[in-house]
């Protein structure tokens, strides 16, 4: 009788101990090791949901500007300025807020969160989101630094190289702009759509999932692009499935690297659907950037993956050994983990 109780006892604690130990759990791209404790102290001490632990995370990137590549005062286009990228996304819900091109607002993934709280759309852009921005009480700043100034004045006098101009006249290789078409009758011939060039610089981004205390799972991106874009240039971090992605039945994926590709592959939704079918994190994040590597050999980029159980995985191309950032119950301090690329 005694035996037996203490087992049930035992029974129980084994029990608490596994709920308690699948999540939360946070998991970004990048040893951006700040970000997932800003977004693992917001899940415990604060106990939020997941999609305001992803913006407490990715905000505290944007604010100590990771890198360089997220928040104010990096990644200068053409014309010096810098530029935001951001989404959130609720695995419950299925709702997503984004920005592109956003101007003169440093906290770009908030601003995806109002887009998400206060209007039924998904993406605002360029001038007009920064005018819902204010709108919605966010401060106007300066997004360039007097680092970025000289940066982009050095750019213009080595004849804005590189940069991603192609089939244009002055040669973009050796020349800067303003550019026109060098061909004009497939210009004609085309209406004037014409794609941009395939990146070359290395780009990061911080994209994060999170599964909160109650077990929902939000994803999100936060970046200010490729430095010398062309001006207007959106890359993939605020396009629901390309840059990140949640469902709640399933898992969630974050994507970083060259964007104007990984947006043709939308590798954050195939990771989740390679999930759903049963794959692992790892082999889901494997799939996702195989099926972009079979076209573009050279990308660069790099997919993590968290499913329901709290089991994470990534996968990469073209970066040494890439590590991204987790914290879950069973850490005691943020690890990160370096995975090998296909
Ligand atoms: C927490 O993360 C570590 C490192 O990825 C992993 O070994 C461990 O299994 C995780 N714990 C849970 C409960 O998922
Ligand atoms: C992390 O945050 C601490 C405290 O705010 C700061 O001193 C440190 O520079 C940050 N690390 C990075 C890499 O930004
Ligand atoms: C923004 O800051 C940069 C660098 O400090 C400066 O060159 C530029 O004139 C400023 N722009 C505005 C509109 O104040
Ligand atoms: C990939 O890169 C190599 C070496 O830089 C180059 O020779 C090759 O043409 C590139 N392939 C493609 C498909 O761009």
């Amino acid at each position: 009788m005694y035996t037996q109780s203490l087992l049930q006892v035992l029974f129980v604690a084994v029990c608490l101990e596994n709920t308690i130990a699948l999540h939360p759990i946070v998991i970004n791209t990048w040893p951006f090791v700040n970000a997932t404790d800003a977004a693992w102290n917001a899940l415990t001490v604060q106990r939020v949901k997941a999609v305001d632990a992803v913006v407490a995370g990715c905000s505290r990137c944007e604010r100590q500007r990771c890198d360089g590549t997220v928040g104010y005062g990096g990644s200068p286009d053409e014309h010096g300025e810098t530029t935001l990228d951001a989404m959130i996304m609720d695995g419950v819900t299925h709702d997503v807020g984004s920005v592109g091109g956003l101007r003169r607002v440093k906290d770009a993934i908030a601003v995806a969160k109002a887009v998400m709280q206060y209007t039924t759309h998904t993406l605002l852009v360029g001038d007009l989101a920064t005018e819902f921005a204010q709108s919605m009480n966010f401060e106007i700043s300066n997004l360039s630094t007097p680092q970025t100034a000289k940066r982009h004045e050095r750019w213009v006098e080595n004849n804005c190289q590189p940069n991603f101009r192609r089939n244009v006249r002055p040669d973009p290789t050796t020349s800067c702009g303003p550019y026109s078409p060098a061909d004009r009758i497939s210009y004609k011939f085309y209406g004037g759509n014409r794609r941009t060039s395939a990146s070359r610089t290395n780009h990061d981004t911080i994209g994060m999932v999170v599964i909160d205390n109650d077990g929902d799972i939000a994803a999100g991106t936060s970046t200010n692009g490729l430095t010398w874009k062309v001006p207007g240039r959106v890359g993939d971090s605020p396009i629901a499935g390309a840059g990140s992605y949640a469902d709640n039945e399933v898992g969630g994926a974050a994507a970083t690297g060259d964007g104007d590709v990984m947006m043709r592959f939308l590798p954050s939704f195939l990771a989740v659907e390679e999930m759903r079918r049963g794959a692992s994190p790892t082999e889901a994040a494997r799939t996702a950037i195989g099926r972009i590597t079979r076209h573009y050999p050279n990308f660069s980029g790099a997919l993590i993956a968290v499913n329901k159980d709290g089991e994470t995985g990534a996968s990469c191309s073209r970066y040494r050994n890439f590590p991204y950032s987790v914290r879950n119950g069973t850490l005691g301090e943020t690890k990160v983990i370096r995975v090998n690329c296909l």
